[in-house]
């Protein structure tokens, strides 16, 4: 077999399909959408330092870390591979941070992709007949990949094993390639939208929910120290509050507050420090941004409180349906800000008051939903 300029095994001559390019990790980042891209270069670097690499040092979400170490010693103990892992939920909840910690306690090494990067089936079989015993390959976004690179994973996953067509026409013929037993972490913001046979070849399933304020804080004050910003218990408290029970918003927050303090020549950050720099950002006491808001007021003011669709929400508001459906909603749904409904997507009494309205249950067409 001929290698390829890396050493590995390069079937590029047999493949059929035309070949497309392997995506490296950091080419992989390209296909994540807006949210990930939104980041300046230092808060995706300064995003890394702040990972937690070992289970121990991954905040909150209790249930699911305990579960996750059974399987992780269990798998260790047999000396096997783990089973495929699916991570769901809302962005920057630590879906990516799970893989790197899984991969580094397995002591094996990790190749991330995204479902978008991997535009053909022949971009996966470089990727997976590199991989070796115990390897992680990480997909992103897993949700994003096509039909067609999908239904190439399935005997990947569940034999270990590929089929690639070789020669065309009457010549063509299917030749099957072993695979070495290899861990597939996959991540989702929206396990809806995942085929059924792709979830029933994953093994452990976990979703992650929104943190709690005193888990946020716990991880503020992890990253202060590790940034070297002194803040006290009652600011880590406060920029938590206004996370939107978010990790990576909480650590965003945290440099933000800590950049301001630094050009007013604050030297330890407390409450009023926190709350000034909050304020300024325009994120409100409930932690809700300009986006949030711009989002209620709509419904509130054009559609009545709603119900309203959310395509129709988008194209009022000149965002990606994908945005208000992945980055958005779910918080202001969690929090109680939104309703979803069979008609569309309403606002509650709670959304009334928070922008000190009153809320006229006469004009809300909620009444007609029950
Ligand atoms: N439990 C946690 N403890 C400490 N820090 C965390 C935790 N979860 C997430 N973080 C921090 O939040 C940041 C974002 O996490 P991560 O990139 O893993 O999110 P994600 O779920 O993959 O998001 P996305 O869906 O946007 O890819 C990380 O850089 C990490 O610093
Ligand atoms: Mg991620």
């Amino acid at each position: 077999m001929k290698k390829n300029k890396t050493g590995s095994n390069d079937f590029s001559e047999y493949i059929y399909q035309p070949q497309g390019k392997i995506p490296r990790p950091d080419e992989a980042v390209a296909g994540l959408p807006l949210k990930e891209t939104q980041e300046t270069e230092e808060d995706v670097v300064l995003n890394i330092s702040l990972r937690p690499s070992k289970l121990t040092e991954f905040i909150g979400q209790k249930e699911m870390v305990t579960n996750l170490k059974v399987c992780l010693t269990a798998a260790k103990e047999r000396k096997e591979p783990l089973e495929h892992i699916l991570f769901s939920g809302p962005p920057g909840l630590g879906k990516t941070c799970l893989a790197h910690i899984i991969a580094h306690e397995m002591h094996s090494k990790i190749t991330a992709t995204s479902g978008p990067a991997i535009e053909r089936a022949g971009d996966l079989i470089g990727i997976l007949t590199n991989l070796e015993k115990g390897d992680i390959l990480f997909i992103d976004e897993i949700h994003r990949m096509s039909k067609v690179v999908e239904e190439f994973l399935y005997p990947a996953m569940e034999n270990f094993e590929i089929d690639f067509i070789i020669d065309k026409g009457p010549y063509a013929k299917t030749i099957k390639f072993h695979l070495k037993p290899f861990t597939l972490v996959g991540a989702t913001t929206r396990t809806g939208l995942l085929s059924s046979p792709l979830r029933s070849r994953f093994g452990i399933f976990h979703h992650l929910d929104f943190y709690k304020i005193e888990e946020l804080a716990s991880v503020i004050l992890r990253s202060a120290k590790i940034l070297s910003v002194d803040i006290d218990k009652e600011a880590s408290l406060g920029i938590a509050a206004r996370a939107r029970g978010t990790p990576r918003i909480a650590n965003r927050l945290l440099r933000r507050v800590r950049d301001y303090a630094q050009v007013a020549k604050i030297k330890k950050i407390d409450l009023a420090t926190a709350a000034k720099t909050l304020d300024e950002m325009g994120i409100d006491k409930a932690g809700l941004d300009e986006l949030d808001r711009r989002v209620l007021r709509l419904v509130i003011d054009s559609f009545n409180g709603g119900p309203v669709g959310v395509e129709s929400l988008a194209a009022s508001m000149n965002e990606e349906v994908d945005t208000l459906i992945d980055t958005v909603e779910p918080y202001l749904l969690k929090a109680g800000y939104l309703k979803r409904t069979s008609r569309g997507r309403l606002v509650t009494k709670l959304t009334y008051e928070h922008f000190g309205m009153k809320y006229n249950k006469e004009n809300q067409n909620e009444l007609f939903e029950k």
